[in-house]
């Protein structure tokens, strides 16, 4: 007997190593908190759109264009998302998967972001610049859910590829990468901490 698993849904993690890659971090989340002073209307958009914290979803979001330290991220980025693309086995056909866009995230004590998917993108991330402990992960679901019509629900402590919803944890300094259309959330950041992540897409040319 045997029970195929059949279309997978990849989630990429790694860590940004190497040279700099601790210095990188730490000029990151200095320019993210610079940005947040600097950005007023940024801040505007985040009281109505994220409460208790500051995105720069809405004012901000090609930071790889204007910012020398951001640059050098997507520079690194790039490594990665080739690797995911190699795993997904993309034939890109002479085109190539390159950045749009890069926008900074600060979440406060009670700081959620709802469900979303990221719309006109391939590949999309976040790199985390800083989780403090309990600081929430990513929570993905699973794709299929809108078609579970009667299909029972699942146990609990079900294995991770019968599960739903599975939450992979934000470490700073690592990345995440998925496929835009994998709906995602961010639940309430409990912890005093500020937790700071750098999320991105990337489309095919
Ligand atoms: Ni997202």
């Amino acid at each position: 007997m045997i029970v195929h698993g059949l279309f997978a849904t990849r989630v990429y993690a790694a860590a940004l190593r190497g040279a700099g890659a601790a210095r990188l971090q730490e000029a990151l989340l200095r320019e993210c908190r610079q940005l947040r002073h600097d950005d007023a209307a940024g801040r505007r958009w985040s009281q109505r759109n994220y409460s208790g914290g500051y995105t720069s979803y809405g004012s901000a979001h090609r930071m790889q264009q204007v910012s020398p330290v951001f640059a050098a991220l997507e520079r690194r980025l790039d490594v990665h998302v080739a690797r995911f693309a190699r795993e997904l086995q993309f034939d890109l056909r002479n085109r190539r998967l390159a950045m749009t866009d890069c926008w900074v995230n600060i979440m406060g004590r009670g700081t959620a972001h709802g469900q979303h998917l990221h719309p006109l993108s391939s590949i999309s991330g976040t790199y985390y610049v800083a989780t403090p402990a309990g600081a929430p992960g990513l929570k993905f679901e699973d794709p299929r859910l809108e078609r579970l019509m009667a299909a029972p629900p699942r146990r609990a402590g079900a294995r991770r590829d019968n599960r739903q919803w599975i939450t992979l944890p934000a470490r700073a300094g690592g990345v995440l990468l998925f496929e835009s259309w994998l709906r995602h959330e961010v639940v309430a950041n409990r912890q005093a901490g500020e937790r700071v992540s750098i999320s991105f897409n990337y489309g095919w040319f």
